[in-house]
């Protein structure tokens, strides 16, 4: 059992006592830590309830605690909110349970193993990866990562932006290029080079240019739309091209993505579903789901309580084209036959929510999911530059991440070296660390923000050391397990029981927190608060450390108990730092 839920029951119990609900008695980590450790506001709502007076309520309860010998400084304040404070006995019992469970108390949340499908990344193949994909990428490695400590089935899916126009543009351009390609020649029928004809460098410098050229030229974006259709027709020569580009961005992605510690267990895209539209719409048609609209086909997906125009569901555009919602509407009915999910988690830009609105009132209205089963769009705000505008290079294009990481490699090894932390460490090792410093630092710089609030994304707050940063943490993480080292050294192993002492109570708490820092995380996809709790951890344990001589404390049982505590918050910071895709390194 948690602490909170400890002494909500305790509290709970004399709520019962007055007749009042159980319910009452929900206590929490106090707002005014300098007054008392915990608080319970059930008194208000209490007295409604009764028909009482808050404070007579809150007294009432105060008194029945008062018997209880585990709770001290009990008292009320304001219009009847109930304080108190745990004895350390009680502090040290939930510290040391935390320490002999890795799960520190975290129950699992999850009532069924039906898989919780998460769309994250979603990156568009033939496209270098740039800053853009960052948001996505992070927050939803890290929203996967909880919510399978919590105790869910996750199956994170990385949604390729792999079929449409963007390919068509690629093709065109390649052919403008390139004319004498087999892939081009509409009477060969032997078979393709399995060697791709160009590489992924070759390709990032292409797209732009094909992408440019088709803004340009009315005739080009017609040839590329052509193009696009004869792909979905399974033209043997572009099928053949597409899957070079495939082969090659993917390539490019896995290192990216590897880089940023992201792991995806389905590489699905959209070129997965084209086979089932046709069924889709078809059957969509026939149940009156779908109808004809100016020679488009649409899903009305407007509500009674609409209070504004609401636009349909297009599956088809006049062109017989389908569009990115026909897509994802063909998506959720792949993952329904192939996994059952019990949840969609779409983590994916906040200006996409129209869409996903519009795709979730289809899927639902259509019956393509069952009631049962939740859709939700876990949306982020926009990286901003300095200027508030969406983020842009000076330049004025996007930044490749691949340069981001090195920027940020180059400035933590800056940093090592001021810091004179790069001596007697070979150079495999110190690459290592740097790309761990700056990947922290990178990821913590975005995951800090709540994911819905746009940010502004600051290079020099990125390469930032000090404060509430990704290295920061990194570097405290590090100490304590240098600390432990040493510890091991001169013969002193954690001990597993022990005493809260004026020095480390602070930290005793800190630690019991977590438990519910996690069930708020995996309710609402907010690793956000993930982070505010490991700088928590970093700064409250840097306090205890300055404040305290641990390794030369002559009481041996102390010392080992300190060591003990010492070991409990590197665990529990390892797990939470793990929590949010990042890692610690070996030293700093
Ligand atoms: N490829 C899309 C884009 O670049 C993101 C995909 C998000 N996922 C989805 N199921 N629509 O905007």
């Amino acid at each position: 059992m948690i602490l909170i839920d400890y002494l909500s029951d305790k509290v709970g119990g004399a709520f019962a006592q007055l007749g009042g609900d159980k319910n009452f008695g929900r206590v929490q980590f106090s707002d005014r830590p300098d007054l008392a450790q915990f608080q319970c506001n059930g008194a208000m709502a209490a007295a409604k309830a009764l028909g009482k007076n808050p404070r007579d309520i809150a007294q009432m309860v105060c008194d029945i605690l008062a018997s209880d010998v585990e709770l001290i400084n009990i008292n009320i304040a304001g219009p009847g909110f109930i304080n108190m404070s745990v004895t350390d006995d009680v502090l040290a019992r939930f510290t040391c349970n935390a320490f002999a469970d890795l799960r520190f108390g975290v129950p699992h949340f999850a009532d069924t193993d039906r898989a919780v499908v998460v769309d994250y990344g979603g990156p568009n193949v033939a496209k270098a990866m740039h800053v853009g994909h960052l948001r996505s990428s992070v927050i939803g490695e890290s929203v996967c990562r909880i919510l399978r400590f919590a105790g869910f089935n996750v199956l994170g899916d990385i949604h390729l932006g792999d079929w449409g126009t963007h390919i068509g543009m690629v093709i065109v351009e390649m052919k403008r290029r390139y004319p004498t390609l087999v892939y081009f020649d509409e009477n060969f029928v032997g078979e393709y080079p399995a060697e791709s004809p160009i590489t992924m460098a070759d390709l990032e410098e292409i797209y732009p240019a094909a992408s440019a050229a088709c803004k340009a030229d009315e005739a080009l974006m017609t040839q590329a739309h052509a193009a696009t259709v004869d792909l979905q027709k399974k033209r043997r020569g572009y099928i053949a091209l597409w899957r070079h580009i495939m082969n090659i961005s993917i390539a490019s992605m896995k290192k990216n993505f590897a880089a940023m510690n992201v792991y995806f267990d389905l590489w699905k895209g959209e070129s997965d579903v084209q086979d089932i539209i046709p069924v889709m719409v078809d059957d969509l048609r026939a149940k009156d789901f779908a109808v004809e609209d100016q020679g488009a086909v649409v899903i009305p997906v407007k509500q009674d309580t609409d209070t504004k125009e609401y636009p349909p569901l297009i599956l088809y555009k006049r062109d017989g084209a389908t569009m990115y919602g026909t897509t994802d509407l063909a998506t959720i009915v792949d993952r329904v036959t192939h996994y059952n999910p019990q949840r969609m988690v779409y983590v994916v830009d906040q200006r996409q929510h129209l869409h996903f609105d519009q795709v979730f009132r289809a899927a639902r209205m259509t019956k393509i999911v069952k009631d049962d089963v939740e859709l939700i769009h876990a949306g982020f705000g926009t990286m901003n530059g300095t200027d508030g505008k969406p983020f842009k290079t000076r330049a004025g294009g996007v930044m490749k991440l691949e340069d981001l990481f090195e920027m940020g490699r180059a400035k933590a090894l800056e940093k090592l070296h001021e810091a004179e932390l790069d001596k007697d460490v070979d150079a495999a090792e110190l690459q290592d660390i740097a790309h761990k410093v700056a990947i922290a630092a990178i990821k913590f710089a975005d995951l800090q923000n709540n994911r819905i609030a746009d940010y502004v994304f600051d290079l020099d707050r990125l390469t930032r050391f000090e404060g509430k940063t990704g290295p920061y943490i990194l570097y405290q993480a590090v100490r304590i397990k240098s600390l432990i080292k040493k510890a091991a050294a001169q013969g002193d192993a954690p001990a597993t029981m022990w005493q809260v002492t004026d020095k480390d109570r602070a930290l005793h708490l800190l630690l019991n927190r977590f438990p519910q820092i996690v069930s708020i995380a995996a309710k609402n996809y907010t690793p956000h608060v993930l982070c505010d709790h490991a700088y928590n951890l970093a700064q409250e344990f840097s306090a205890f450390y300055s404040n305290t001589h641990i390794l030369s404390e002559s009481d041996e049982a102390q010392r080992r108990g300190w060591i003990g505590v010492c070991q409990a918050t590197y665990n529990q910071l390892e797990k939470t730092l793990d929590l949010l895709g990042l890692e610690i390194p070996a030293r700093m």
